[in-house]
């Protein structure tokens, strides 16, 4: 075979998408670095809001300093009645700009607002699409560390901070530093001396601001994990709704959950609490300016340094010096709820899977002649140093039928497992048409194997829709045919809306044999040049098991097919039944073979048959 250029799986992101991702996947730690990765084609509209941030803030100083001309000009100033009756037509020109500019700002505003709404929003899409497909992407490994309740408050809340963080925070910030950046250098303009006794209050804020970042820190880190486990105990516990009912634990549970949601609260509570403890500092010294202003102001009018005018913008002014300093507080309050998202988000967004697609695959099209070989393979998980597998070896030639029988806890299914590249062998091979499967990409490997799981999911769609889940293009009747391989037809048929009817969640339910049987059909229909079932038949009756054993036999499709089972009905007919013990093959051979054996098989026959 020869090699090609790695393939690519289905994906909701589009190529350039994909290629911007890689760009900005070189791996950051600073997580404004990260944001500013992933604000590609928004940047210059992101610029052009926080302009006209700027200029919205800058035009609040307009209105005072049109005020100031117009009292000093026309009003208070020793030539106003002289300006009045002779300039009129100034007095009603600097009314007109005021109220021109007034509207201009508010159309700025208005624009200010959509863009930055446009950006975070363009932002929150992508990144969620592009966790989401990460997180489709990832390995068993993955989805055994992190929790689901998690990884939904990753996708969810701690993305939205991340939102928060575009279309508010460094909103507020550019607003608070344009307002005090303007206002400090008009206020020096017009009279330096009194802008300096203003900015006496500016040391303590800083001392107080970096105090409260210090502490308020930790608590933000702390209240996204209180977060997190609340959510994990409501996500598990709406899962398995079922286990809490059937041990009739609900008031436990509700408890449990309790617990978690005081937490939750006490938590906030404590976050809220920490800026209250710095609050009144700030709050006295924001009411300090009209103070200093009053005194100072007063003197340097009575000495002539300043006129009436220019009082009046001072005063009507303070304001815009003293809103950012109260502002400071939810600023850094939500820039730490950023900080502390924005990492649970970038874990995510860097996790790389170990198990990848080669870089230089094999070229595979059409199916496999499904040849199965597994050689002297060794296994554990990563989490733990136990041998689950220990020098496995065994071959299944194209279309043979290999059962796999042994007691629980054995490894079967940590065996089968490695066909489709789940987990990596420790030691050996696992190898397929005389290729170690990790020769193949994923997609061609797991697209020829057709696998129903020990545990049953179904998707909350159609009975349709669940069959045809590996290959959406099949037509209904070859849903049905499939659904007649699995004998599950029959009770298709029967129901309210036939293969329309929608199971799973807040569907209607099915039976545990009835879903194995749905299970086994969308395994069929990928028509799989290897077919694994893990206990796919433990739920169903013996008569229709014969039924879908008869069938398994005259598949329309040439199919290697690896059986776990309990029951020898089941086995009996294998051209091979490998018995595993304890991570180990320990019987092999057909059903007479080991019967004659006389080991584990032959005793396993006599207590099933009675015999
Ligand atoms: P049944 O399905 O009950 O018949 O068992 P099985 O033969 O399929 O056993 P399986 O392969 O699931 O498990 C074999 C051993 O691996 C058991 O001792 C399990 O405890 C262990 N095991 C299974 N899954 C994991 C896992 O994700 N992590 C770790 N650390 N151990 C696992
Ligand atoms: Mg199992």
């Amino acid at each position: 075979m020869k090699k090609t250029g790695t393939s690519d799986g289905v994906s909701i992101m589009s190529e350039k998408e994909r290629k911007r991702a890689a760009r900005s996947v070189k791996k950051t730690d600073n997580n404004l670095v990260w944001l500013w990765h992933n604000m590609e084609g928004f940047r210059g509209i992101y610029f052009l809001a926080i302009l006209g941030t700027l200029l919205y803030n800058a035009l609040q100083l307009v209105v005072p300093y049109f005020s100031a001309q117009l009292v000093d000009r026309f009003l208070a100033g020793s030539d106003a009645a002289y300006n009045l009756t002779n300039h009129r037509d100034q007095f009603f020109l600097l009314l007109e700009l005021m109220v021109g500019l007034t509207i201009f700002r508010v159309i700025i505003v208005y624009l200010d607002c959509v863009a930055y709404e446009r950006v975070s929003q363009g932002v929150l899409y992508r990144v969620r699409n592009f966790l989401f497909d990460k997180i489709q992407r990832q390995d068993m490994k993955f989805y055994n560390t992190f929790r689901t309740g998690d990884l939904m408050t990753r996708v969810t809340g701690d993305l939205d901070a991340v939102r928060h963080m575009i279309a508010w925070v460094v909103r507020m910030v550019v607003e608070a530093c344009a307002l005090l950046l303007a206002t400090g250098t008009y206020f020096f303009l017009m009279n330096w001396k009194l802008a300096l006794c203003l900015l006496a209050v500016a040391p303590v804020l800083f001392v107080l601001i970096y105090r409260f970042k210090v502490q308020v820190k930790p608590m933000h880190q702390l209240l996204r994990e209180k977060l997190a486990g609340m959510n994990t105990i409501a996500q598990e516990n709406i899962s398995g709704n079922r286990v809490v009912k059937a041990f009739a634990r609900e008031d436990y549970e509700i408890e449990r959950f309790d617990v978690g949601n005081r937490d939750y609260r006490d938590t906030n509570i404590k976050t809220a609490y920490t800026w209250l403890a710095y609050y009144p500092y700030i709050e006295s010294l924001a009411n300090l300016l009209p103070v200093i202003q009053l005194l100072a102001g007063g003197l340097f009018l009575i000495a002539g340094d300043l006129t009436m005018g220019e009082y009046v913008a001072f005063s009507g002014l303070t304001w815009a010096i003293a809103n950012p300093m109260r502002q400071l507080g939810n600023i850094m309050n939500e820039f730490q709820r950023f900080s502390a998202a924005s990492r649970k988000v970038m874990e995510i967004y860097y996790a790389e899977p170990d198990i990848v697609d080669p870089e230089n695959p094999l070229e595979h099209t059409g199916r496999f002649d499904g040849l199965i070989e597994f050689r002297d393979v060794s296994f554990s998980y990563e989490d733990s140093n136990l041998p689950v597998l220990k020098h496995i070896t065994f071959t299944a030639k194209p279309g043979e039928t290999v059962a796999i029988m042994g007691e629980t806890g054995c490894g079967k299914t940590s065996l089968i497992h490695l066909i489709p590249r789940f987990y990596e062998p420790t030691e050996g091979e696992v190898l397929i048409d005389g290729h170690n499967v990790n020769e193949y990409t994923l997609k061609d490997l797991r697209g020829g194997i057709g696998l129903a799981t020990q545990d049953v999911l179904l998707y909350s769609d159609s009975i349709d829709g669940n069959i045809a889940y590996g290959d959406s293009h099949i037509s209904r009747e070859e849903v049905v045919k499939f659904a007649r391989y699995s004998a599950a037809d029959e009770f298709i048929a029967k129901m309210p809306e036939g293969y329309d009817t929608i199971v799973g969640e807040r569907g209607v339910g099915l039976s545990g044999g009835q879903k194995q049987r749905i299970s086994l059909a969308r395994a069929l229909a990928v028509k799989p040049s290897i077919l694994i079932l893990d206990d796919t038949t433990s739920a169903v009756d013996l008569e229709t098991e014969k039924e879908i054993q008869h069938s398994l036999r005259e598949l329309s499709f040439p199919c290697t097919k690896l059986i776990i089972a309990q029951r020898i009905s089941t086995t009996k007919t294998a051209d091979q039944i490998l018995i595993m013990q304890h991570g180990e093959i320990t019987e092999r051979g057909t059903h007479e073979e080991l019967i004659k054996k006389g080991g584990y098989y032959a005793e396993l026959v006599k207590l099933q048959t009675g015999m």
